[in-house]
This record gives C-alpha cells, sequence and structure tokens, in this order.
C-alpha cells in the first residue's frame, strides 16, 4: 500500500477568552472556513448547583455534556445564554432560594432575549408538573434528575458537534449522526400515581465517561455515583418521588470508572448513593458473586443472593494497582450508609481494605425509637448502637458523624433530650442538623407539624451548640497527632485580619500554637485538605503539593478544623 500525502493545514488553536464574550466564528484559515460550526447556535452555558454530592455529581456530567457538545462555560450566571439550575428540595428553604431568585433571572432574561434556563434536581417531581410553571416562571425547560442525560438533546444542541450522552447502553459512544432515541423508562408508583420514573442514568453514565463528557470540579477526588434513587420510605424524605427508585450502575461499569480514575490522578474517590449500602440488589445474579448469600428485610424481603454488594465493589476497587504495584486509589469513601443496611461483610471489608477511609457517615435522624418509628427509619437506637459497636471494633479511630432532624412530628422535649443524650454517649466527630420541614407529598405531611417553629429553632441552637463543645473535644484529642492530609485546596492568600480581605473568619476559639500566627516561609502558601478521617485540615507548605497525601502534625484545633504543620 502506497501512503498518500494529504495537505496539512496549519490551523492557529481557538481563541480562548473566559471572560470576555466568544470570538467570532471567523475561520483560523480560510480553507476551512465553511467547516466552522455555527457559533451563535452554542451558548455560553452556566451550572448554579444546590444540594448534596449527588447533584454536584450530576451537574459534573451535565457541565461536561455541554462542553462536549461546543458550548463554552460563562465567567458567571450573569453572563450566560443557558442557566441551568440543579435544585434541591430536601427542606422548604432549598427550594424557596431558587423560587427567589425567579425576579432576577427574568430580568437576565429580558436583557437578553437569547438566554434559556433549564431547571432540574429534585425540585423536579412528575406529579408536581403543573405547580412548576406557577413557582418558577422563570424557567423554560423543566428536566427530572433522571432527564438529565437528555439535557443536550432537548436543548437542540445535540447535532451541532455531533452526539454526545445517550447511547446504546453498551458504553460505547454513539456513532456519529445517529438518532438518539431516548430508553423508556420504569416507573415508580405510589397508590396508583406515578411519582417517578426511573431513567436511563444508569446506562448513559458510562456513555457521558467514555466519551469524556464529565466536567469534575476536582482534579484529586472524585464522586463516583454507584447507585440512583432509594426504595426506602423515610417518611420525611423527598427524595424517593425526586429520585425514583434505585438503580445501581453494573459492577464493571463502577470499576472500570473507578481505574480510568485512577489512571487519570485521582486520589480519592467518593461512592455516591442514597443508600449505597443497597447496592447490588437489583441487579443480576452472577456466578462470580455465588459466595454472597445475604437476605435482608427492607420493608420487604430482598435477596441477595449472588449479586454484588458494597462489600464487593469496595474489595475490588481496593484491589487494582497502580504502575508501581501500589494502591491506584489510596483512598475509597462512600455515603450515604442507612444504619438498618450496614452489614458484617461491609464493616469487614471497610476493616481489610487499606484504601477505605476510617470515617463513615452514619444517619441516625433521632435519639429517640418511638420518633424513629414515625419517620419510618426500621431501626431502632439499641440496632444503630450496636452496628457502630462493631464498626469501632473493626476500625478503631473511625470518625463517625450523622445527620439530625430536630422538631418532627409528635417530638417532644423528652424526645429530644434523648437525642442529645445520644449526641453526648456516641461523640460524633460531626453533626449536620436541621430543623423538620415537611415537603408536599411525602407520608410525614399526613401527621401534625406540631412542633411549633420557635421550638424546633430553639431545640437546633442547643442541638449544634452542644455538638460544638463534642466537635472541639474530639479535635483536641488530635492535638499533636500526624494525619495523613489531602491537600487539594489553595487557600486565598490572606493576613492576620481574616474578615477584611474577605476570607473566612479565624474559628472563635483555638487551643494549641497556631502555626499560622508568624509569617509563613518564603515560598510558602496557606493550602487545605481532608484528612482520612475526613477532617478538614489547614497548613502551610508550597504550592505544589496541591494534589499530594502528606503527613501534617496537628498544632492547633477549633471545633470545626485542624491547623498543622508539614511533619
Ligand atoms: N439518603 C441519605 C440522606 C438524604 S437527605 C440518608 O438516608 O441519610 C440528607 C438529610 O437531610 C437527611 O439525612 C435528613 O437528616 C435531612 N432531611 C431529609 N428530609 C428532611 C426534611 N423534610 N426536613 C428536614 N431535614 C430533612
Ligand atoms: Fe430519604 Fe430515607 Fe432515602 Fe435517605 S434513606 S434518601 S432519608 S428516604
Ligand atoms: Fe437535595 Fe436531592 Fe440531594 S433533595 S439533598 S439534592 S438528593
Amino acid at each position: 500500500m502506497t501512503s498518500r500525502h494529504l495537505p496539512v493545514l496549519d490551523l492557529a488553536p481557538p481563541a480562548v477568552a473566559p471572560d470576555g464574550p466568544r470570538p467570532a466564528a471567523a475561520a483560523a484559515d480560510a480553507r476551512v472556513a465553511e467547516f466552522r460550526p455555527v457559533d451563535q447556535a452554542l451558548p455560553r452555558f452556566w451550572v448554579w448547583t444546590l444540594g448534596c454530592q449527588m447533584n454536584k455529581s450530576d451537574s459534573e456530567e451535565m457541565a461536561g455534556r455541554l462542553l462536549a457538545t461546543g458550548c463554552a462555560e460563562a465567567p458567571g450566571m450573569e453572563a450566560a445564554d443557558l442557566i441551568v439550575i440543579n435544585t434541591c428540595a430536601i427542606r422548604e428553604a432549598a427550594e424557596a432560594k431558587v423560587i427567589g431568585r425567579q425576579g432576577a433571572l427574568a430580568a437576565l432574561k429580558a436583557a437578553n432575549p437569547a438566554l434559556r434556563v433549564v431547571l432540574t434536581g429534585c425540585a423536579v417531581r412528575e406529579r408536581d408538573r403543573a405547580g412548576l410553571r406557577r413557582r418558577f416562571p422563570a424557567v423554560d425547560l423543566f428536566l427530572r434528575p433522571d432527564e438529565e442525560p437528555e439535557l443536550v438533546e432537548r436543548l437542540g444542541l445535540a447535532s451541532a458537534q455531533g452526539p454526545v450522552g445517550l447511547g446504546s447502553g453498551n458504553g460505547a459512544p454513539n456513532p456519529p449522526g445517529s438518532a438518539v432515541a431516548p430508553r423508556t423508562a420504569a416507573t415508580t408508583v405510589v397508590k396508583g400515581v406515578a411519582v417517578s420514573a426511573a431513567d436511563h442514568l444508569a446506562g448513559s453514565r458510562a456513555d457521558a465517561v467514555a466519551s469524556g463528557a464529565v466536567r469534575r470540579e476536582s482534579a484529586v477526588a472524585a464522586w463516583l455515583p454507584i447507585i440512583y434513587g432509594c426504595d426506602k420510605t423515610c417518611t420525611y424524605c423527598i427524595v424517593p418521588f425526586s429520585r425514583g427508585p434505585e438503580r445501581s450502575r453494573p459492577f464493571d461499569e463502577v470499576v472500570d470508572e473507578a481505574r480510568a480514575l485512577a489512571a487519570a490522578g485521582y486520589r480519592e474517590i467518593t461512592l455516591l448513593g442514597q443508600n449505597v449500602n443497597s447496592y447490588g440488589h437489583d441487579l443480576p445474579a452472577e456466578a462470580r458473586f455465588a459466595h454472597v448469600a445475604e437476605a435482608r428485610r427492607a420493608g420487604r424481603q430482598i435477596d441477595r443472593a449472588s449479586r454484588p454488594d458494597l462489600a464487593e465493589l469496595i474489595r475490588a476497587i481496593d484491589a487494582l494497582r497502580g504502575p508501581d504495584g501500589g494502591l491506584a486509589v489510596p483512598r475509597l469513601r462512600f455515603i450515604t450508609s442507612h444504619p438498618w443496611d450496614l452489614s458484617d461483610r461491609l464493616v469487614d471489608a471497610m476493616a481489610e481494605a487499606p484504601s477505605v477511609c476510617a470515617a463513615l457517615h452514619l444517619p441516625v435522624q433521632s435519639g429517640d425509637d418511638e420518633v424513629l418509628h414515625r419517620m419510618g427509619r426500621q431501626y431502632s437506637i439499641a440496632h444503630y448502637e450496636e452496628r457502630l459497636g462493631r464498626i469501632r471494633g473493626a476500625i478503631p479511630g473511625i470518625a463517625v458523624s450523622t445527620d439530625v432532624i430536630v422538631g418532627f412530628c409528635g417530638e417532644t422535649e423528652a424526645q429530644f433530650a434523648s437525642t442529645l443524650r445520644l449526641l453526648e454517649t456516641i461523640r460524633y466527630e460531626q453533626v449536620f442538623a436541621a430543623a423538620y420541614s415537611p415537603r408536599p407529598g411525602t407520608p410525614a405531611t399526613r401527621l401534625p407539624d406540631d412542633v411549633p417553629a420557635a421550638v424546633k429553632k430553639e431545640r437546633l441552637n442547643r442541638l449544634l451548640a452542644l455538638q460544638e463543645e463534642i466537635g472541639f473535644a474530639r479535635n483536641r484529642e488530635r492535638l499533636g497527632s500526624v494525619a495523613s492530609v489531602l491537600v487539594d485546596t489553595l487557600e486565598r492568600p490572606r493576613g492576620h485580619d481574616h474578615a477584611e480581605e474577605g476570607g473566612e473568619p479565624p474559628p472563635p476559639t483555638l487551643a494549641g500554637r497556631d502555626p499560622f500566627a508568624a509569617p509563613l516561609p518564603d515560598g510558602w502558601v496557606r493550602l487545605a485538605g481532608r484528612s482520612r478521617e475526613n477532617r478538614l485540615v489547614h497548613l502551610a507548605g508550597p504550592a505544589a503539593i496541591v494534589g499530594s497525601i502528606v503527613d501534617v502534625r496537628i498544632e492547633a484545633v477549633g471545633p470545626y478544623s485542624l491547623r498543622g504543620v508539614l511533619a
């Protein structure tokens, strides 16, 4: 075969102007002018993300899909021609934040008639489609969480630069020009009413990953969704109505994504799901998982025989090796674990897999069995404490954090006092607490929301004050110890007058000798990262260590963070 010489065009790279308006579609070389995409067809986008890590991860995928289509990211919401709002609906305040911005969005649309606003995330529930227009009048397109992979197609952007996203489900990207047929969705039905459609997410995530259409916020630590939706029936919770039933991603697909992340240099992976302990029960049985023989009662009997579970997944990711033969993923985390489904198999895997960090988020919600029963949480405090005892026995020094709801329907002062006592006995490293907020359509709306707002607030303040003391005491125990820190943040330079420079104010109380009291050595900057126990650690060092795992001697602590120097 003879080789043919093709004319080589010396094309200038595209002009990059992240802050200004996009360059006109003038071709860098006149000979290829006709092949340039039509510039105005590609909006500059801005994604506004509220809510939990699952939303952050979903937003990374939406931004990635838009970038892969050829859209550029706007430097801010005001400069965008496409605003994607990824909403949270967990409490009324989260939705109110977006409702409160409708006027400002309408003003932006008046100034820029090309502007389109897409609203997605947990505020978009099938049952409530009609109410969406009224509550979010500035929005042009509503997408349920399971419809997010269709964003590019639904905006008519797909054909501009070739297909992204929705593929055949076999992991391969679509062939250029192929028509994309959205897969039909399974549906969650509650009392004969469709509340949420199951989605194509589990299939299309692999396509997005394979085609590079995930724009990760960090180059160091990555989110990795493993299961979508939630099959629990916590009576206060909107999530099952927003995100539909549980759908696990195929085992090998998750391991492949972890392997690719490791190869791309990621040091930490957090496996995501509303209840990661449910992972795998909906996947097909396979001979290679024949040793998994666990049944589970989760409101209904779930047969886990021969199906992968989180323990298998953790072990498989832990077994990945880098070129040097060491752990390919040095740090592995997962959220969130429902206490009822936390199996011995998982505890053993956590204890035996060196990559698994010594930190566990185990939401308790209340310290009182009656309240837990009304919340539909399935476990008792005795069960919770038994599970925690087992974990602490297996992984000494593990840091445990939790979520608490105060002022749930019918919560008495005595029942609230039980929650405070539980915090004192368990001594969590961190507690995320909020006042109960009734969510439309959830079972708890049939119970009277009878704890007055002022009482909820007062209980919340008491709980937070107690936890501040406990967290501070916990952190003081770490004074003088050496923490292994994955440095992921370059902090804004600031002087001693923190507030004036717009940085975080210094913690009100600090125990130990503050390593930042004296000027930093030349060439050093302020950095931050997380210890394996998931403690926020501030440190000083050369900027080049961002992305590295370093040993830090803890010299000062506050209630919410630690400060140290390179050991
Ligand atoms: N799937 C996770 C949590 C999802 S929501 C889990 O089961 O733990 C995160 C937290 O929000 C919950 O743990 C709960 O503490 C809180 N939350 C959920 N619904 C709420 C409501 N209606 N009012 C106040 N807090 C709520
Ligand atoms: Fe909500 Fe309960 Fe599911 Fe968590 S486990 S998402 S609190 S229903
Ligand atoms: Fe909010 Fe939805 Fe997460 S309601 S907390 S964004 S799952």
